[in-house]
């Protein structure tokens, strides 16, 4: 597959049949995850393939939790979901919240903190810095599903419960929890383009908002 017919079409995958996935139909994902950048190559980043049943339930009820409060909220409008077909996207994701259990693969991507290596602790606001160590692994991962035909789902609210992966899945002290991707195959196919924004808002020619595109 073209590199860029996966990035265009590496869609957020919310259902999924039965259907097993193998360690071996994983193995290149896994491969492009490994080169991905990495702070003073640190190589920071490791992924637990969870598959047990039991693990699987117990981890699909704990994303349930912050999932259902974020649904209230979204639907309220208390919160802003940025997609115009939100309704649709809720619908979705609600069915992936309920199913959870029942997709074949949770990965959970993980990272030695002391191999992250964040340049913006000392500023007054957020540090994400330390994020860019591991997401781009995640995101090779995901193109890497993407090109063996495999749907995924990134996902973040189980960070919330990171005490209590940390302790089902025996993570280590000094090791976090960054993403948990679902993943399994998919009943329809991929679409033939995401929904997202065009250069013209993306791209800045020397100074902010003046366009390039
Ligand atoms: C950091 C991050 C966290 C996310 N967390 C969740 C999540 O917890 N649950 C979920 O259903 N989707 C999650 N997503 C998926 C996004 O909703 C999805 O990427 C976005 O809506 C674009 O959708 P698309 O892939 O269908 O184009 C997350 C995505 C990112 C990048």
């Amino acid at each position: 597959m073209e590199l860029g017919e996966a990035v265009r079409t590496a869609v957020t995958s919310r259902y999924f049949t039965d259907e097993p996935v193998t360690d071996e139909q994983l193995r290149s994902a896994f491969d492009y995850a490994r080169f991905a950048p990495q702070g003073g190559n640190r190589q920071p980043v490791r992924f637990i393939v969870v598959r047990n049943q039991d693990a699987r339930n117990q981890l699909a009820e704990w994303y349930r939790v912050p999932w259902k409060g974020y649904l209230e909220a979204a639907r309220s409008g208390e919160i802003g979901v940025g997609a115009e077909q939100q309704d649709r996207v809720l619908r979705n994701a609600d069915h992936f919240a309920d199913h959870l259990q029942d997709v074949p693969v949770l990965v959970v991507a993980c990272a030695h903190l002391d191999g992250v290596h964040p340049t913006d602790t000392e500023l007054d606001r957020l540090s994400v810095v330390g994020g860019g160590s591991i997401y781009p692994a995640v995101q090779n991962f995901l193109l890497g599903c993407r090109e063996a035909g495999i749907g995924a789902a990134l996902t973040t609210l189980l960070c919330m419960y990171e005490s209590q992966v940390k302790e089902l899945l025996n993570i280590p002290d000094d090791v976090i929890t960054a993403a948990h991707i679902a993943v399994g195959h998919r009943p329809k196919d991929f679409p033939t383009k995401l929904d997202r924004i065009g250069l013209d808002q993306v791209v800045y020619g020397d100074t902010w908002g003046a366009s390039v595109y």
